[in-house]
């Protein structure tokens, strides 16, 4: 299976599911790393490991169907059968997500359906939770809502500061994005409804 990697910032978990193909437990290959944002970290990382990249910017085309066509033409000439949200901060529109319906995972830094959005560690931490952690989903139309996949809890310390507690929940992603992505690549996510049987 060919797999596409989508990333906007730093890219720790790009790298996370990297290293966990280069190890060989993730038995997928990873064709394309797709930013939105040159001069990215995560674009760095992905040449580092010779993958092919793509940029393509938003404020480069008048549409938003352009600019997703671009990134559309792309991933049909790769024959991406994944896409992976990895840290792409903007919102995919419904007619990309039909194209690749049930085909594309994100991952989230909070537990879902908690502290959706685009601050979901500085949120949970501020609210005062006691526990928390990162959620692996399908992606479906409505955002950070899609059927659930793996979770992973994480509990805050007395003595956490918002960078420790960004660390801890890093930590984790990077345990179970890999795993997510390997369940999807052998076959194992049955979507019944809202929820996923790992079957
Ligand atoms: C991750 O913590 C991921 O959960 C979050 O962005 C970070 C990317 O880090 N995604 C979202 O908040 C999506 N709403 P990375 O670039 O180091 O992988």
């Amino acid at each position: 299976m060919n797999i596409a990697i989508f990333c906007s910032g730093n890219g720790t978990n790009l790298q996370a599911i990297i290293d966990s193909q280069k190890k060989g437990f993730i038995k997928a290959d990873i064709k394309l790393v797709v930013s939105d944002t040159a001069g990215c970290f995560a674009l760095e990382r992905a040449k580092k490991a010779d993958i092919k990249t793509l940029v393509v910017e938003k404020k480069n085309f008048s549409s938003q169907k352009d600019f997703e066509g671009a990134i559309l033409k792309k991933l049909k000439e790769e024959k991406i059968g994944l896409i992976v949200l990895a840290g792409y901060m903007r919102l995919l529109s419904p007619d990309f997500i039909k194209e690749y319906k049930n085909k594309i995972l994100n991952i989230h830094p909070s537990l879902l359906p908690s502290f959706k959005g685009t601050h979901g560690i500085k949120e949970a931490f501020l609210y005062g939770v006691k526990i928390t952690g990162p959620t692996v989903h399908f992606v479906t139309e409505d955002m950070d809502a899609g059927p659930i996949i793996l979770q992973s809890a994480v509990a805050v310390m007395e003595d956490d500061t918002e960078e420790t507690f960004a660390g801890a929940i890093h930590k984790e992603e990077h345990k179970i994005y890999p795993r997510a992505i390997q369940l999807f690549v052998e076959g194992k996510l049955k979507i019944e409804g809202r929820k996923v049987k790992i079957i």
